[in-house]
């Protein structure tokens, strides 16, 4: 199951999924085509040897069957071009036959994933007073000119300003190989800035059943799909805003890029659906249409990587130079919450800006509370009556289900007129709003459960409304449960920049530790992902409620979804400077140049206003500005990646399988030695040693190493000094771990090693556990 990283819910709604028979549809993998890759073939040659693959499934899946034209009628997808395998609707017990041939990598049944502006780049550092300076890395990168970056979402919408090519894009490059699949929809249309577009709906009607033609558009009927897109992509479009709020000029991280839409989530509404099989064929089709950049706000259930369609589906694109980003996923703050964990990925947490929307609560008592707020309305500046929406209960409701402001729960009667007091959790926020308005209220107040603690949004609800923090919202249902006649006022918002401390770790922001692999260090970076102004559909209301007959160009969005696309950009932007740099440069520059430090210089909060750890943030907060120069790099190429599987325990012929050639595990790799730009050990035996290998990307220069070592742990490495002449030059280190004292804390410990040339700091996360 994977979802769409917004952050739509308090908690998880999980839609469970009834299936009448055993006959369920299943993804067949079965690793890399041996076949040489399309741009090497011509069109004929290209279309035979497809043919050729797709008769070769049918033939394998056949001689499990009655019949080969059984195997040709329960294939639905055969994926010919990188990812050798196909999808079938098939029963449970010729699953598990088909699992145990020695072609096979995996089955998996094919599952739902979910679907987990104006300011961030400032934020970034990118730009000053929304203008670019003229010493700018924005500029020396071009904007991220003419890069391709493709988007697994819920599409895009075409006619936003943020695609337009109004202003100078030249021909398309001639790289790209993609399509405009908009056969089904006339009305959708691409041009040289949405170079491309293509929907896939096989796999989600083979799970859910019979599609209606607006299953034949990539249009973004949802939103989430063209706010991602124009946050990673998105031309410069001024006098944006959000219902007036947060007016500035719209941008994605490499405005200048050329962008793809890859339609993979369908309704039903706020309970987008991406299905495995329809990533994994996305995915075919962006390795060979030729993106340089793959942004996947999405995620599902922690599943072995070879059972997981992102997984397999960026594997085979890594091999092709596509950097993959992913979300970190929207279920924080709890410990080992997150998902898309494949050292082959980029994993994004979310943090705030330094920009608020935000209104007062004054109460009859005199008492004032901040909120964030996007209502559009705002209350005339008196006294209401304030009513806990527990005591607003219809007769046939719980007083507990009133009090979160669900639909049918509240009595007209008791409401009308008067603000009500709405608790955090189960349906949506703007649902919330909703029902509130319905029952008749002129405002509303949405105040925390305990687990969401100080996280408040601006959401735009339907009516004058403000959302509170916990501690907040307990003195404020104090006051209501012990007075007489309770009254309030709800002031305007207002939008304010500048805010101290930030960023601050969102509580949805998933978090480490790694579940299947601990030696890795997951999420990787955190980046803006609360109330991001971005591109939006115009399908839908902003609160993407039916009742909501507003339409707006831009909309302000929150979750792991956001913060993705921000890396996405950053990518962008880098392989436009530095187009030779593997994935896994790219992704070691962004995360040894970011910061674990906040706009107060220190270190990075969360919710709870407690230090929050790598297991939030990963290396830090992304400085676009300092990854453009990191001076040294962990590199890392498809060898390593397969050395990552030899340690899973897939022998040599099944490792062969990802390689297209025979591939010799080696004798001993240690995990603990794969060179990523983080060092996690959770499991130190009272000493150990890891090595790694700098590569430098820089001028020449002499690195030396600042070690803050893990408390109670000494850290030694060697050698102590690094000199580097060349680029591509390489040198490699060792660190050694030892528990200093007996009584070391079980828990995980934090330090970080730096080395720096006194021009370049090269910074990397340490996380130990005993
Ligand atoms: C992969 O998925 C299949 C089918 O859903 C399941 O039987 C198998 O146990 C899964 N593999 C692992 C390693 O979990
Ligand atoms: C198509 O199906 C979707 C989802 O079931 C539904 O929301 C939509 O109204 C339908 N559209 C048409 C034109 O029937
Ligand atoms: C947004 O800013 C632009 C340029 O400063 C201005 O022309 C426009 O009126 C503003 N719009 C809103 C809604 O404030
Ligand atoms: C209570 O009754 C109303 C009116 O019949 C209905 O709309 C609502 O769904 C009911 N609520 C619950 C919680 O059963
Ligand atoms: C206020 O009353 C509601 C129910 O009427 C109850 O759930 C809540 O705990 C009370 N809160 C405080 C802070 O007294
Ligand atoms: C903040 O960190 C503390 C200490 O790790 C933890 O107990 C708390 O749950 C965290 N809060 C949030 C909202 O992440
Ligand atoms: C590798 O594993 C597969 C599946 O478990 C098995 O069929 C095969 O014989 C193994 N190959 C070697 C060389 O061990
Ligand atoms: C370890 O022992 C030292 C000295 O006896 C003490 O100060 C410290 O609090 C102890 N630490 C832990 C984690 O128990």
């Amino acid at each position: 199951m994977a979802i769409l990283h917004l952050l739509l819910f308090s908690l998880m709604h999980l839609r469970s999924l009834t299936y009448a028979t055993a006959t369920k549809s299943y993804v067949v993998y079965l690793g890399e085509h041996s076949h040489p890759p399309a741009e090497l073939l011509s069109e004929s040659s290209a279309s035979e040897i497809y043919g050729q693959v797709t008769e070769s499934h049918c033939d394998f899946l056949g001689s499990f069957m009655e019949s080969r034209d059984d195997a040709r009628n329960a294939i639905f997808y055969s994926y010919k071009k990188h990812i050798n395998g196909f999808a079938a609707t098939i029963d449970d017990d010729l699953a598990a036959q088909i699992a145990r041939h020695p072609r096979v990598v995996s089955v998996f049944e094919n599952r739902g994933k979910r679907l987990h502006t104006t300011r961030s780049w400032e934020f970034l550092g990118l730009e000053h007073d929304n203008v670019v300076p003229s010493h700018s890395v924005w500029k020396d990168a071009r904007f991220g000119k003419d890069t391709i970056i493709g988007n697994l979402d819920t599409g895009v919408w075409p006619e936003s300003k943020s695609f337009m090519d109004d202003g100078g894009y030249g021909p398309i490059p001639s790289k790209w190989r993609g399509i405009c699949q908009n056969k089904g929809d006339p009305t959708f249309h691409c041009n040289r800035k949405l170079i491309g577009a293509r929907y896939f709906n096989k796999g989600y009607a083979a799970a859910v059943g019979r599609l209606n033609a607006t299953f034949h558009s990539p249009r973004d009927n949802d939103g989430h799909g063209s706010h991602t897109l124009s946050t990673a992509g998105g031309n410069f479009v001024p006098g944006a805003n959000v219902l007036g709020y947060g007016n500035g000029t719209a941008k994605g991280g490499s405005p200048r890029a050329r962008v793809a839409a890859y339609k993979v989530c369908w309704p039903p509404s706020g309970g987008n659906e991406c299905f495995d099989a329809d990533i994994l064929a996305a995915f075919d089709a962006a390795i060979h249409d030729g993106v340089d950049v793959l942004s996947v706000s999405l995620g599902g259930d922690r599943t072995p990587y070879f059972n997981d369609s992102i997984a397999i589906g960026s594997f085979h694109a890594i091999k092709h130079g596509i950097v993959v980003v992913c979300s970190a996923g929207n279920s924080g703050p709890s410990d080992g919450s997150v998902s898309n964990l494949s050292p082959w990925l980029i994993t994004v947490a979310a943090s705030t800006m330094d920009r608020d929307f935000s209104n007062y609560i004054i109460t009859g008592d005199g008492k004032r509370f901040k909120g964030a707020s996007m209502s559009q309305k705002s209350l005339p500046s008196k006294f209401y009556n304030l009513i806990n929406a527990a005591d607003a209960k219809a007769q046939n409701a719980s007083a507990d289900q009133a009090i979160l402001c669900k639909a049918g729960t509240l009595d007209p009667v008791k409401v009308k007129g008067k603000i009500l007091l709405c608790l955090r959790g189960e349906n949506a926020r703007v649902d919330k709003g909703e029902q509130a308005l319905l029952a008749g209220a002129v405002g509303m107040i949405l105040a925390n459960n305990m687990a969401s603690g100080n996280e408040i949004i601006p959401d735009p609800h339907l009516l004058p409304a403000s959302h509170i923090k916990y501690n907040e919202g307990v003195a404020l249902f104090r006051y209501v449960n012990s007075t007489k006649s309770p009254m309030a006022q709800i002031t305007r918002v207002t939008t304010k920049i500048g805010l101290k401390p930030a960023p601050i770790m969102a509580a949805f922001s998933s978090k480490g530790p790694n579940t299947l692999n601990p030696q890795i260090l997951k999420p990787d970076i955190t980046a803006p992902g609360v109330s991001v102004i971005a591109a939006y559909t115009e399908a839908q209301g902003p609160t993407n409620l039916g009742f909501d007959k507003r339409r707006i160009p831009f909309n302000a969005l929150s979750g792991t979804s956001m913060s993705c696309p921000h890396i996405s950009g950053v990518v962008g932007i880098l392989k436009t400077l530095h187009p030779s740099w593997s994935p896994a440069a790219i992704r070691s520059a962004i995360m040894t140049t970011a910061t674990p430090l906040d706009n107060s210089v220190e270190v990075i909060l969360n919710a709870s206003s407690i230090k929050a750890t790598p297991f939030s943030y990963g290396a830090g907060h992304v400085r676009p500005n300092n990854a453009m120069e990191p001076g040294l790099v962990y590199d890392l190429g498809v060898k390593d990646y397969l050395n990552f599987l030899c340690t899973l325990g897939y022998n040599e012929t099944q490792v062969s399988r990802f390689s297209s050639k025979p591939y010799k595990c080696p004798k001993s790799f240690n995990l603990l030695d794969f060179n990523y730009p983080a060092i996690a050990i959770p499991n130190l035996p009272g000493s150990v040693s890891v090595t790694r290998v700098l590569k430098n990307v820089g001028p020449p220069g002499t690195y030396m190493p600042h070690i803050i070592s893990p408390h109670g742990i000494s850290v030694s490495v060697k050698p102590r000094k690094l000199s580097f002449h060349e680029i591509g030059e390489e040198r490699s280190f060792k660190l050694t771990f030892k528990v200093r004292k007996a009584n070391v804390s079980r828990d995980y410990l934090f330090g970080e090693l730096l080395w720096s040339d006194k021009t370049h700091s090269v910074r990397s996360p340490i996380v130990v556990k005993m």
